[in-house]
């Protein structure tokens, strides 16, 4: 079992949590994930290491609540026990040895790119970063990216904070200004964002990475259901990612993929929805 030791309302979406899993932080590193479950029988979900202290044995996970699984997540209180936590699974990234570094991160996108930007900034790297968000009160961590970031830029859709728009129109003047080269681009966020972001970066041939959070089971390589589509070639995003070249990842396969269980998905949400309005068991 592993305890909730804190618990932090991000947004009116967003919930931060701390949680008390000592072996998983002392190898944990920026870039790997972690697969919970609340209880025991319950739903497998991967979750980016936000953060990790070895010194607290702690994992700090970042989500949103979307579907059955993390509103069920975001129901628990501190003290609170998950009966699952396994980690930290995936690769961890690559950090480039110097120059400068464009981050950009989308909505809940900003939770697994916040410790990819923090390990580049901690290795003495140019870190520019772009944060977007649809509303002003969804923008999580601003703080927290600030602190390890050369250059924030914010934007949101509805323009109530920072520039009105796109992360993407932020990256453009980034991209097209001759003076200052860029050595590496990451994005993180949702789906269309990193689709638009890859096609964005191609013409200008600027190395981009992404981070990819494809329906996962296992997240050990055995069961296939996060496969991925890289360079023609078949790759498990649990094992061989999940972090990709964002020119290489055929994203029309995977927008296709991520699609396979939403009418379940609903159907799950609703059934846990009218079971906590009618105070049964979730
Ligand atoms: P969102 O839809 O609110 O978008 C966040 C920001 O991304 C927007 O404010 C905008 O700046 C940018 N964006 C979105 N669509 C864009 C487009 N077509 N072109 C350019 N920029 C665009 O995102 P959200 O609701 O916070 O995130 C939910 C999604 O994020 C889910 O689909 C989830 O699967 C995904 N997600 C991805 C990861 C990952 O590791 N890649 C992690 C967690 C969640
Ligand atoms: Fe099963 Fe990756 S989650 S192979």
């Amino acid at each position: 079992m592993f305890k909730i030791v804190t618990k932090r309302v991000l947004s009116a979406v967003n919930k931060l949590m701390e949680i008390e899993a000592p072996l998983v932080a002392r190898k944990a590193r920026p870039g790997q994930f972690i697969i919970l479950r609340v209880r025991e029988n319950g739903e497998r979900i991967p979750l980016t290491v936000a953060d990790s202290s070895k010194e607290r044995g702690t994992i700090t996970i970042i989500f949103q609540e979307i579907g059955k699984t993390t509103k069920e997540l975001g129901s628990l209180q501190e003290g609170d026990y998950l009966s699952d936590f396994v980690g930290p699974l995936g690769r961890p990234m690559e950090l480039p040895s110097s120059g400068r570094v464009v981050a950009v991160g989308g909505g809940v996108g900003i939770a697994p790119i916040y410790p990819k930007v923090k390990a580049f900034y901690d290795a003495g790297l140019e870190v520019i970063s772009i944060i977007g968000a649809r509303t002003a009160d969804l923008l999580i961590l601003e703080d927290e990216m600030r602190a390890v970031s050369s250059e924030l830029h914010i934007c949101t859709d509805d323009g109530t904070k920072g520039h009105h728009g796109f992360v993407s129109d932020l990256l453009q003047p980034l991209l097209d200004d001759t003076s200052k080269k860029i050595d590496e681009i990451i994005a993180v966020g949702p789906l269309p964002m990193m689709r638009v972001v890859a096609e964005q970066t191609r013409p200008y041939g600027v190395k981009t990475l992404v981070s990819l959070n494809p329906i996962m089971v296992d997240g050990t390589g055995m069961c296939g259901c996060c496969r991925v589509t890289v360079g023609g070639e078949t790759k498990f995003s649990c094992v061989d990612g999940p972090v990709f070249d964002a020119h290489q990842v055929d994203f029309a396969e995977l927008t296709r993929r991520s699609r396979t269980y939403l009418d379940k998905e609903k159907i799950a949400l609703e059934k846990f929805e009218h079971e906590c309005r009618c105070g049964g068991e979730k």
